[in-house]
């Protein structure tokens, strides 16, 4: 499998999916990696890597024009999924769309727990035992497709949001290229999941 990853930031989970690919029997390989944000650290480590990068602000541009101008770039990738890897962009549903049950997020918190932003700090106000990551796949709804991993990690006594998300870091690292490699290689539990997800909808 060709695998696009779209960044907005540091991209250390851009890191594990590209390191994850150097292993020899991986299933997939990073073809390219774009970002909405030019000064985004993750692409000078791609670059570095020999990785194509591409990379268009989206400031004065339309929703939906920003993404097919980088839904273009995928294509001319060659790329057969889409992992998004602290991509700060609510997507269109027409991109969405086109890559849906080969788009995949990780996101940090125990789904259905937490959607959207500050999940450390909420889920320590909430006096959860943990926190955590899940990999999932990209539907209409924000943070709410069928979920394809999880890993739980512990709230410690004095954890911060910081500390927290420090830790919950290494296990996303650890989850997000097993996740992947598990969808590409097992394409049609996707479909399941999703044929699922219509069910319950309807
Ligand atoms: C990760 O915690 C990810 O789950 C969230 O944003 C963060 C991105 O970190 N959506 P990085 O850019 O992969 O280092």
């Amino acid at each position: 499998a060709r695998v696009a990853v779209l960044i907005s930031g540091t991209g250390t989970n851009m890191a594990a999916l590209l390191y994850g690919a150097k292993r020899p029997d991986c299933p997939y390989e990073i073809v390219l990696v774009a970002s909405n944000n030019p000064d985004a650290r993750g692409l000078a480590l791609a670059d570095a890597e020999g990785v194509p990068t591409f990379a268009l602000p989206h400031k004065g541009m339309k929703r939906a024009e920003h993404d097919a101008a980088m839904d273009a770039e995928i294509v001319k990738s060659g790329a057969t999924h889409v992992a998004l890897a602290g991509y700060m962009r609510i997507l269109s549903p027409e991109f969405v769309g086109k890559w849906e049950g080969r788009m995949l997020n990780i996101h940090p918190s125990l789904l259905p727990k937490y959607k959207g932003l500050d999940t450390h700090a909420r889920a320590i106000e909430a006096g959860d035992s943990h926190g955590g990551c899940s990999v999932h796949l990209v539907t209409a709804e924000l943070d709410d497709g069928p979920i394809l991993g999880q890993t739980p990690v512990a709230i410690l006594p004095g954890d911060t949001p910081e500390t927290l998300a420090g830790r919950v870091l290494f296990a996303e690292h650890q989850l997000y290229p097993r996740a992947l490699e598990e969808l590409v290689t097992r394409p049609y539990r996707a479909d399941w999941l999703l044929e699922r997800v219509r069910e319950i909808a309807l």
